[in-house]
């Protein structure tokens, strides 16, 4: 299915909305007023570190755990006083997936298949194609408890394909496995996505980077980022200069340059100055900008481009951010 058929699904509703959501365990606010959207056919990465709030969020998306403020809807459908229809819409792989350890996995997903409604005659190829997809035919005879998390993780996700939910909510689907299983499982979401809109929490970067089209980062309960890879790409690059001269001269010649937005001095040692700057446009302008400096006398020792990385986004919104308000309070 297009996105274009998805959103006529959806009769151009989000397939996800989320407005002000909070929940609070006690004294502690697990989800701090946070508001986004998914639209349909979107894999979108809900990235942060545990503890993060993204298991609580997803458990509130879908009807497992009431919000303490806040709303939210899937296709439409209020989580709070439409459960039942949100439920219909919905594949769900929580956290830790609770397998009946003496059923086999065929049966498993047998008894799956009829709890959630998918007609008798359409079962028997349904669960077919799940078993394909997850890449778990060759354990489909077995019983779950003798399963490796691997597999165990992929019965879960077959399991949440069953009823053919427009809407796929997977929480840390990766977690425990080995990298190959890693790689495996996210081609496999990344072949999902498209016919269902996804929203798949982790807390490593790199599989954000390697299948989702946009990023959500969460980190003590509030969104901290929520953009689009592309955009990413497209952001400013930082220019990384290193000077030899006199670091005020220096800085305030380069503060004058046109094409140069910001300047951040900081010294490297002896009379090694290094610059971070930003420009306006997107134009490479090193060439320009080193005949320039070199034209006043001073050497240059490094002069690289530094693009925007998610890493380098999340180490500012989530690492560094958090070093600062520790820093804050110890000061304090
Ligand atoms: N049932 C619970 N009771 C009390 N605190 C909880 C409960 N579940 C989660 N928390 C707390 O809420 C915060 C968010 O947890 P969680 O949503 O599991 O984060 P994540 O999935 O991002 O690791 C954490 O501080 C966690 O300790
Ligand atoms: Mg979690």
């Amino acid at each position: 299915m297009t996105t274009a058929q998805l959103k006529v699904q959806t009769h151009g509703q989000p397939a996800i909305k989320v407005q002000n959501l909070t929940k609070n365990y006690g004294p502690i606010v697990a989800v701090n007023d946070i508001s986004f959207e998914v639209q349909p056919g979107e894999l979108v990465g809900f990235l942060g570190p545990n503890g993060a709030g993204k298991s609580t969020c997803m458990r509130i998306l879908t009807t497992w755990l009431p919000a303490s403020s806040g709303y939210a809807w899937l296709n439409g459908f209020d989580v709070m006083y439409e459960s039942m229809e949100v439920r219909q819409r919905i594949g769900y792989l929580p956290e830790s997936v609770p397998l009946y350890t003496e059923m086999r996995v065929r049966e498993y997903l047998a008894y799956r298949a009829r709890l959630k409604g998918v007609e008798r005659s359409v079962r028997t190829p349904r669960i077919g194609y799940c078993v394909e997809k997850c890449r778990i035919k060759e354990v489909q005879n077995r019983l779950l408890g003798t399963l490796s998390k691997g597999y165990r993780q992929r019965v879960g996700l077959a399991d949440t394909l069953l009823a053919d939910p427009p809407i796929l909510i997977l929480d840390e689907p990766t977690s425990g496995l080995d990298p190959v299983q890693i790689n495996e499982t996210l081609d496999t979401i990344k072949e999902l996505s498209g016919k269902h809109t996804v929203l798949l929490s982790t807390h490593i970067m790199t599989e954000v980077e390697k299948i989702c089209e946009r990023v959500i980062i969460i980190d003590k309960g509030r969104i901290k980022l929520d953009e689009t890879m592309k955009a990413i790409e497209a952001r400013e690059p930082t220019y990384v200069i290193e000077v030899r001269g006199p670091a005020e001269t220096i800085t305030k010649f380069l503060r004058e340059q046109p094409e140069l937005i910001s300047v951040e001095a900081r010294p490297v040692g002896g009379d090694l100055t290094g610059f971070e700057v930003k420009t306006r446009d997107n134009k490479d302008h090193r060439e320009s900008l080193a005949s320039r400096v070199m034209g006043k006398g001073w050497a240059i020792r490094r002069l690289e481009v530094r693009k925007v990385s998610l890493e380098a986004l999340f180490t500012d919104v989530v690492l560094r951010r958090s070093e600062n308000e520790q820093a804050k309070t110890s000061a304090a």
